[in-house]
């Protein structure tokens, strides 16, 4: 079969053939693939940075995707830590790690929108007890997760949703989603605490795709500027776009009640993402959530790789 193959980390990965896969027990089945995400996730997988990376090579990568079983029926899976990824024509999946999807999903937007909408809707089922009404900032706010965010939370009954990011021409456009404010990251640091400190102080949730600078930079001014520090502030943390540590500050945490926390693989299990994923693929079938996707064959994965995608907020799919 062909595949997206990474032979050295130090190169994006190519078209090229590769083995076909065998399914050699009962977790595990052949599928056909139709369509896979090209996340952020995967970008790290391919270069050996994400942390679970392994030092196998060669290496198929893709972490998710819609595929077709033998009986001609479709279905949305997760894989695990392999080195058989999504990106082929075909994969091994577990069908205990595989949600059924029907025929008449468009396996190209289910592909776009599953990674980057999980973020936001296990963080606010799993890691936080999230209830209506409450306000919600989300830093990165423009990038696909934190445009899914925005719409998860909306979803989900937020009474505010700050949206953070850069950009003046791409916050406006969050409004529509379901931002109810928003404040423009790219500005000098003054502006940027003052802007958080009024807009997002008093928030009940921060979800958070930067961390690094940013994160460090908005701690102090929005615990200060809370209105009663010793209320509840959950601050998740989900990626790690502006950097991959922070210092933070002792007296941060003595100073207001807030509690810092993570989502994704590890701190969620398993088994507590997928259990989480079937509400979700209906609401995506539903077409509850917006979601810019372009799909691009496999054959130009290198392509794929390379070129910057045309707007910032667009998910590439690669479609055998
Ligand atoms: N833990 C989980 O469950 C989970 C699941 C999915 C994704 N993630 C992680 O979440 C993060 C975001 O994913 P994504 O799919 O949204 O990626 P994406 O579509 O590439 O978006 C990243 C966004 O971050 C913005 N950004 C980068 N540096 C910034 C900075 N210094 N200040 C403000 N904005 C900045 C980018 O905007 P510019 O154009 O301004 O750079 C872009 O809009 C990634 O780290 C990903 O791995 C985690």
């Amino acid at each position: 079969m062909h595949a997206a193959v990474v032979h050295t980390f130090a190169e994006p990965p190519r078209y090229d053939e590769f083995p076909d896969p065998v399914a050699t027990g009962p977790g595990e089945e052949v599928v056909e693939v139709l369509a896979s995400g090209l996340h952020p996730r995967v970008r790290s997988q391919a270069d050996g940075t994400h942390y679970t990376a392994t030092d196998e090579l060669p290496l198929v990568p893709g972490v998710d995707g819609v595929g077709r079983r033998a009986d001609g029926s479709l279905l949305y899976f997760v894989l695990p830590d392999t080195a058989l990824g999504a990106m082929a024509d075909k994969t091994l999946v577990d069908p205990g790690r595989s949600i059924p999807v029907p025929n008449s999903i468009d396996p190209v937007l289910l592909a776009a929108a599953m990674n980057p909408a999980m973020s936001s809707w296990v963080a606010l089922k799993r890691r936080v007890t999230f209830t209506p009404g409450q306000a919600v900032l989300i830093l990165g706010a423009t990038g696909s997760a934190g445009r899914l965010a925005i719409q998860t939370a909306r979803f989900l009954g937020a009474g505010r949703i700050v949206a953070a990011g850069r950009g003046a021409e791409r916050l406006a456009a969050l409004t529509a989603l379901g931002a109810t404010d928003t404040v423009d990251l790219a500005g000098d640091d003054e502006t940027v605490a003052q802007e958080l400190a009024a807009k997002a102080a008093d928030v009940d949730v921060v979800l958070d795709y930067l961390w690094g600078p940013v994160t460090e930079k908005a701690i102090m001014p929005l615990l200060l500027a809370r209105t009663d520090r010793s209320r509840l502030l959950s601050w998740v943390e989900i990626g790690s776009v502006a950097g991959p540590d922070i210092a933070l500050p002792s007296a941060a945490l003595r100073q207001a009640n807030v509690c810092f926390s993570g989502s994704g693989q590890g701190s969620v299990s398993a088994a507590g993402i997928l259990r989480e994923l079937p509400d979700l693929v209906a609401e995506i079938g539903r077409g509850t959530f917006s979601v810019d996707a372009v799909a691009r064959p496999l054959a130009e994965v290198a392509e794929a790789w390379a070129d910057a995608p045309a707007r910032a907020t667009e998910r590439v799919v690669l479609v055998p």
